[in-house]
């Protein structure tokens, strides 16, 4: 097996390899401090304002795709072969780039400090979809915060643009072709190896070789997306090398289907997976755009939040009440779980040191079962659930037959509601029975009181949910 010792990217229009750096540099300090490109700003430095988005392209599948990310949480060497993209690339001859252009004319920018974040994001999204629509260029921004300006004279800048054809002639649309074969020259599958006194970072070349990794080096931090990973460094200030970073790994990163449901890879990002949701389960999709904003969903990745275990994280409720299984890895041992076992209590999940998370299997929904999921949060988008509540339930001749009600922010980790569930099974399912039913939470959760919520709000949201849920589906029996 060949070694590299060794990061190679592209920046802008620039060549970069890199040998001696800290596994946790953030993208936003190489930029800032390294490379003077000031033009991409920082603000919050733990993914939420996006004042710090960039471009960062990468070839999935051979097609060079762009995405928005947040700088200040992505770490520097997980960006081997990828081609970053800051504001500085866009005026060109003393032009501005006609996004620039558009937010001058619909007066998009007034302190300017968000704007270069903005103009990125809608670079990301115009790049992708040239037409796209007022939903999507929202979409597209949930993950920027601008103070002063308000978003409709940003959003009619976008729309200018759409309306008008995109940006046919843009500049990495014309080079792509020649910017793929750079990345492609760059990539010589061996194992990146970045070893100095400021820490260690590996990039395993495939599965085999992340065991082989993981077995040498078993307390080493898996490193996905890094949002979740990005905070501990900026706000906890911790130490996180050796590093093994897995989002490279295209054995991870597969979507594929069967007649009973689908696999996802751990390392599928929200925006990878959100297609087949959509398709699969259509009533997901307006949950799913409400984690995180729009860069958040293109770095962060399922199997992350699952192993993160926050009791927060919007996907285990979202799973859970779905029946999901995950695929576990150790050596050569492979297993199979429910996604209700693996959480064990306060930050413990039933993961075995050096072993990973391989994949999440979600099976279908059949046709007597109904299943709901909603995220209650202080914003609707790049916020933290306060309650996240997903409901399923199987009906036969009128009967409930079996109930999964799953919780998010109601307990020290992600909980089904036992009690409420046993409350409902062969009941019918009508009003008085899941009034009543709701009476059994109390009995299933004692949730916190903390910044988001008191206790009481907490409770009264999850019984006032079971009802909404109840409400929605009790015409479609
Ligand atoms: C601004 C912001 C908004 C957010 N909004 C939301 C939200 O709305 N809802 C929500 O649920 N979360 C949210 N998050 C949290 C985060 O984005 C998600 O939990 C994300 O899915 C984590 O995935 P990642 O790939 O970035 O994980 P990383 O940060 O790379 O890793 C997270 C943890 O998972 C472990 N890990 C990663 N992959 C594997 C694997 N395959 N096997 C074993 N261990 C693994 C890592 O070691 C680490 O412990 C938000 C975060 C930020 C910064
Ligand atoms: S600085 Fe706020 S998202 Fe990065
Ligand atoms: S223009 Fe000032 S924050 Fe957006």
């Amino acid at each position: 097996m060949g070694v590299r010792n060794q990061i190679r990217f592209l920046l802008n229009d620039e060549e970069v390899r890199l040998k001696d750096l800290s596994p946790d540099l953030s993208l936003l300090d190489y930029l800032r401090l390294n490379k003077d490109l000031i033009g991409t700003k920082e603000g919050c430095n733990e993914g939420d304002c996006g004042a710090c988005t960039v471009l960062v392209g990468k070839l999935v599948a051979g097609r060079l795709i762009y995405e928005s990310v947040n700088a200040c949480i992505r770490f520097v060497p997980s960006l081997d072969l990828c081609h970053i993209i800051t504001i500085e690339h866009l005026k060109r001859n003393d032009v501005l780039h006609p996004i620039q252009q558009a937010m001058v004319e619909y007066h998009g920018s007034q302190c300017g400090f968000c704007t270069p974040g903005i103009i990125m994001s809608l670079y990301a999204l115009l790049l992708k979809d040239p037409n796209a629509n007022k939903y999507e260029i929202e979409k597209a921004l949930q993950g920027n915060l601008c103070r002063c300006t308000g978003y409709a004279p940003i959003i009619k800048a976008a729309l200018s643009l759409s309306k008008s054809g995109g940006l046919q002639n843009d500049i990495l649309l014309k080079q792509r072709e020649e910017i793929e074969q750079k990345l492609n020259n760059m990539f010589d599958g061996n194992r990146v190896e970045i070893i100095s006194e400021k820490g260690e970072f590996f990039i395993p070349q495939d599965i085999a070789d992340l065991v082989l990794l993981l077995e040498q080096s078993p307390n080493a931090t898996i490193l996905a997306g890094s949002s979740d990973i990005g905070l501990w460094v900026n706000v906890a200030h911790k130490d996180i090398s050796p590093i093994i970073f897995i989002a490279n790994l295209s054995e991870l990163r597969n979507i594929s289907q069967s007649t009973k449901g689908i696999e996802f890879g751990a390392c599928v990002t929200y925006s990878e997976g959100f297609e087949m949701i959509a398709k699969h389960f259509p009533h997901l999709s307006e949950f799913w755009v409400q984690i995180g904003g729009n860069q958040i969903r293109n770095m962060g990745t399922l199997g992350g939040n699952i192993a993160n275990g926050s009791p927060i994280g919007d996907l285990a409720p979202a799973f859970i009440a779905l029946g999901a299984k995950l695929n576990l890895v150790n050596g050569k041992i492979e297993r199979t779980i429910l996604l209700e076992d693996f959480y064990i209590a306060y930050g413990k999940q039933d993961l075995q040191k050096g072993e990973f998370i391989k994949s999440i299997f979600i099976p279908f929904i059949k046709e007597n079962e109904k299943h709901a999921i909603y995220k209650i949060s202080k914003r609707k988008y790049e916020d933290i659930s306060t309650v996240c509540a997903a409901f399923k339930l199987e009906i036969e001749n009128k009967k409930i037959t079996k109930a999964i009600f799953a919780f998010g922010g109601m307990a020290a980790k992600p909980s089904r509601a036992e009690e409420t569930e046993k409350a409902l099974e062969g009941k019918t399912f009508n009003e008085e029975n899941i009034k009543k039913a709701s009476l059994e939470l109390p009995n299933d959760f004692a949730p916190i009181d903390d910044v988001r919520s008191s206790a009481q709000y907490r409770m009264l949201l999850a019984q006032n949910l079971l009802y909404k849920f109840f409400t929605e589906q009790k015409h479609e029996q």
